[in-house]
């Protein structure tokens, strides 16, 4: 587990924009943190750094997915409005959990019983009105691939 404090919304892009790079065909990260937290502002990020135009990533707060047609591809989830979380299941999730994409989950908590084991999990904070504390965890796996040589990008 890594915690970072992000002070204002240009850090958390920025965190995004360092893991990027990082992500693998088929991973998968989970995103939990109340509204407003900052979920969207770090898929936006990650998304950037994939080479799409922030601009056109919004939250697929009604459709559940949108899908950008980046190299790897990118899955974009929000799954804050689903019945429950078991309408994944008509949503053919594992196409995409499972797939060679990167696959981010806005309230992956919510659907954490079908996230694949080896996920990313980053847990946003609100400390105040520009500060989040940044939680990072998952398993050794992921924590060698990921946390780590995210930790060693932003420490530079
Ligand atoms: N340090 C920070 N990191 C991220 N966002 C910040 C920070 N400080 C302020 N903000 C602001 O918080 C808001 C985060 O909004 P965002 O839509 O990304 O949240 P969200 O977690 O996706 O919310 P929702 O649950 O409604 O989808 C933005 O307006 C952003 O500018
Ligand atoms: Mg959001």
């Amino acid at each position: 587990m890594w915690e970072y404090i992000s002070e204002h919304p240009s850090m958390t892009q920025t965190v995004g924009r360092a893991l990027a790079p990082l992500l693998q065909p088929g991973d998968v990260v989970s995103l939990s943190g109340h509204l407003g937290a900052g979920k969207t502002l770090l898929v936006k990020a990650v998304a950037a750094g994939l080479g799409i135009d922030p601009g056109e990533v919004t939250s697929p707060t009604f459709s559940f997915i949108h899908e950008y047609a980046s190299s790897p591809p990118l899955y974009h989830f929000d799954v804050y409005r689903l019945q429950s979380p078991d309408q994944l299941e008509d949503l053919g999730y594992e196409e995409y959990f499972y797939g060679n994409g990167i696959t981010l989950v806005e309230w992956g908590d919510v659907v954490a019983s079908y996230l694949p084991p080896e996920h990313l999990a980053i847990e946003l904070v609100k400390l105040d009105e520009h500060r989040r504390e940044l939680v990072f965890s998952g398993s050794e796996d992921v924590c060698r691939r990921l946390i780590r040589p995210l930790k060693e990008a932003l420490d530079h």
